[in-house]
């Protein structure tokens, strides 16, 4: 048993060793605490960090994908893939990443993916079966503890600027190639204006006054030629500015004729007929019209060329040297068709003549730019663009519009 004194001693240790105990888990506590409070905004920041870099890699403009290296699968890809492809996030994660190539070509860019950085042109496919061009930046990394790649694809038709410039760059070209037919074009109302001024200097020289039926027969005609050679000016001059794109009513008969009203006096110089079958009330559609003039007066360029590339093949005599002009309307679609009677294309080369920068042209003949242009433009406005060929025998580009819808439901037929 204790005595008094010992319980005493052995109450004060006890209580003195939970005092002690309760400082030491109470500093423990306060330690934790401050651990805690010392952790918590450190998590909070790799959380926020974390979260940023997210919403950066999804706001990215131009598609970023997340492969694994080995296989190719999709880890991970941003907002833009959408914008691009027309595949969502969700329906793309795990797919491989040849979806976004034509089959044929699967092997070669799996093989381009693995051992390139870069890949130029490469041409993709999307979710609604359209091809694009695209240049590939690929970079190894590591992601989440797997070896992968980051893939970045930057559309080279797409971007607004490129675009724009390239746009403009290939109507500067196509105005350069009109200079010897709008030259000759101006020259007519010119001549005629100075045969009729040069008549009047004479006759007023010798001192003879015409008769007031002559004079103002010859002032007229006068008039009308500068207001004609006004109107060619002002065309060109219209058709060469530089315009943002933008969509109003249009009437693409009223186009077409304004591209030919260009374009037929070098024809003509070449001996080349224009056939034209343009249906009448045609409906109306919304679209660029500036941009559309440039399309048909590319496609004309081209099938005057394809014309002229079976003359020198095959000589003159007795060719059929044509451009038909056809527009129709059908199932709520308006159907633009360009025919000649040139070459045609060789079937191998059939899917590479809209890629940018193919040409079978001369150096210095071509660019390759006309038709990946004019796919751009009739895609920015919700057409489509077609060929088809019989080689040696010409080629036939059919484009489609869908028709202007008015607020009512009813197609647009006025104009
Ligand atoms: N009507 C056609 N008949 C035969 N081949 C054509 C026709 N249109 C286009 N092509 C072929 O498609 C290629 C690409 O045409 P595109 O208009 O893009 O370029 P280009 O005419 O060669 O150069 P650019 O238009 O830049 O001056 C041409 O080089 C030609 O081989
Ligand atoms: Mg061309």
């Amino acid at each position: 048993m204790c005595s008094s004194a010992t319980w005493q001693a052995l109450k004060g240790r006890a209580e003195r060793v939970a005092g002690e105990r309760l400082t030491i888990n109470r500093q423990r506590n306060t330690e934790i605490t401050a651990r805690m409070t010392r952790m918590g905004p450190l998590e909070k920041e790799s959380k926020e960090s974390e979260e940023h870099y997210r919403a950066i890699f999804s706001k990215i403009p131009v598609p970023v994908f997340v492969l694994d290296r080995k296989s190719l699968r999709i880890l991970d890809c941003n907002e833009a893939v959408q914008d691009v492809y027309g595949y969502g996030r969700e329906e793309i994660l795990h797919s491989s990443f040849l979806i976004l190539f034509e089959t044929a070509e699967h092997q070669n860019y799996a093989l381009e993916i693995r051992t390139s950085d870069t890949l130029n042109h490469a041409r993709q496919v999307t979710k609604d079966c359209r091809s694009i061009f695209v240049n590939i930046r690929v970079s190894p990394h590591e992601y989440l503890g797997r070896q992968a790649l980051l893939v970045a694809a930057s559309d080279v038709i797409r971007p607004l600027m490129v675009k724009h410039q390239l746009i403009q760059a290939s109507k500067m070209a196509t105005l350069g190639e009109m200079a010897t037919g709008v030259a000759h074009e101006l020259n007519q109302p010119l001549s005629v204006i100075k045969t009729a001024s040069s008549f009047l200097v004479n006759r007023f020289g010798k001192g003879e006054k015409p008769r007031e039926s002559v004079l103002k027969a010859m002032i007229e005609e006068i008039d009308s030629h500068v207001d004609r050679a006004t109107g060619i000016v002002r065309h060109l001059r219209e058709f060469g500015r530089k315009s943002e794109a933008k969509k109003e009513q249009v009437q693409v008969n009223v186009v077409l004729q304004r591209a030919l009203d260009l374009f037929s006096q070098q024809l003509k110089l070449r001996n080349i007929e224009v056939l034209c079958e343009l249906e009448e009330s045609l409906p109306l559609i919304m679209a660029d019209g500036n941009r559309l003039e440039q399309v048909f007066i590319n496609l004309l360029i081209n099938a005057r060329d394809a014309i002229e590339q079976k003359r020198d093949k095959f000589g003159h005599a007795d060719m059929e040297e044509r451009i038909f002009v056809k527009t129709s309307a059908r199932l709520g679609k308006i159907k633009i068709e360009i025919k000649d009677t040139g070459v045609g294309i060789p079937e191998d080369l059939l899917d590479r003549i809209f890629e940018p920068f193919f040409t079978t042209k001369k150096t210095g003949k071509g660019t390759g730019l006309g038709l990946s242009i004019s796919y751009g433009i009739v895609q920015d406005n919700d057409g489509t663009i077609e060929v088809q060929t019989v080689e040696s025998e010409g080629a036939t580009f059919i484009i489609q519009f869908p028709v202007m819808v008015n607020v009512d439901g009813g197609e647009n037929t006025s104009c």
